[in-house]
């Protein structure tokens, strides 16, 4: 069963809506709030009012992008978790009630398995069972996808995601949020091996960020007493050193997996995997190793909605809706 779904995503500061036909994307609008820049994170009060605002121009252009109108739509789905509770709510109502008007039904998406379909947008296409590192501000995870709605987590962050290590330190150097594309665009003129951090062992497939954001304020706190402009001055080096060290750890938990597991089809999800470091260091260890790497859009791996009506389209296909009495969970799990 196929059909044309628009979808809605509205977890964390980003507005945006999508039109799906037949597995087909046919738009994609992101409207990205910048309210948040100044406070160094996303202010969950903020990003609701925002969402509010912007919801019905994003939906709008979706459907007039994609040459869709209301009439032609056969479902609706919309971002049930996990993400901002308030932000959530939003997108969920908004859904609700053009689902309700237009006697269609309404689709929950779990956010995190959406940034792995984000795979299936775009040609080429992993084969299953495929390993997905993903990635992201709220999420650092390894999982296992056997089939598109069949995914299984195999490890994860004990404590911050690697979004939130590249926020954390780039807020500890000063720079605006979010850091992590500002620690890419520094790092690209330092030296990786300037500073070494130290990086803990954690069991299995599992993964810890904490120390080591603890490690850079430390550093960061001692040289400044030396050299009030030690961080200025030493600014790509420094990005340079803590994107090696993170990406490090990423890398041996997905080598190690990838052993273990012998699953050679390997993938890259969530906002982090727009890092262009990772990227590349992905593509060579993938050459070594006789990987498949599989690597979406920029665009698909930041928030989206086309990867929310990716996910959509699975779902339709198995005729998974949700009563109208749903309510969003802001811990969904998969
Ligand atoms: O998936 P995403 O857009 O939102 C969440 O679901 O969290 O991920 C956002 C995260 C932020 O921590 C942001 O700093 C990080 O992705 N990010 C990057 C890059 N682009 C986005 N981190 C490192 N390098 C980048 N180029
Ligand atoms: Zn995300």
């Amino acid at each position: 069963m196929s059909g044309t779904i628009l979808a809605i995503e509205s977890s964390c500061d980003e507005t945006s809506a999508s039109v799906v036909k037949n597995g087909t994307v046919l738009s994609n609008i992101v409207s990205t709030q910048e309210v948040h820049q100044k406070y160094g994170g996303v202010v969950p009060e903020l990003a609701s009012r925002a969402h509010q605002k912007n919801i019905l121009p994003v939906v709008s252009a979706a459907l007039d992008d994609a040459g869709v109108e209301k009439k032609d739509l056969d479902a609706v789905a919309f971002t049930k978790g996990p993400g901002l509770l308030g932000a959530l709510l939003v997108g969920t109502s908004f859904a609700k009630g053009m689902a309700m008007a237009l006697d269609i039904p309404l689709i929950g998406v779990n956010h995190m398995q959406a940034h792995i379909l984000a795979h299936f947008i775009d040609d080429p296409k992993p084969n299953f069972p495929f390993l997905c590192l993903t990635v992201s501000g709220g999420h650092t995870q390894l999982v296992v996808v056997h089939s598109p709605l069949n995914m299984e987590i195999v490890g994860e962050t004990i404590d911050d995601a690697v979004g939130e290590a590249f926020d954390k330190t780039a807020k500890i150097m000063g720079l605006d949020y979010p850091g992590g594309p500002l620690i890419d665009k520094y790092a690209k003129e330092g030296d990786p091996l300037k500073y070494e951090f130290p990086n803990v062992n954690i069991p299995e497939y599992n993964f810890s960020f904490s120390g080591i954001k603890t490690a850079f304020l430390n550093f960061l706190r001692k040289e400044s007493q030396k050299d009030e402009n030690f961080v200025k001055d030493n600014m790509a080096d420094l990005c340079a050193s803590i994107q090696y060290t993170l990406i490090k750890i990423l890398m041996k938990k997905l080598i190690k997996a990838s052993k273990d597991l012998n699953i050679k089809e390997i993938g890259i999800a969530g906002g982090v995997s727009a890092n262009s470091s990772l990227r590349n260091t992905i593509l060579e260890e993938g050459k070594k190793r006789g990987w498949n790497v599989f690597i979406p859009e920029f665009e698909h791996c930041t928030d989206n909605a086309a990867m929310i009506a990716m996910a959509a389209h699975y779902q339709y296909e198995g005729k998974d809706f949700e009563a109208l009495n749903t309510s969003p969970n802001p811990r969904l799990k998969f």
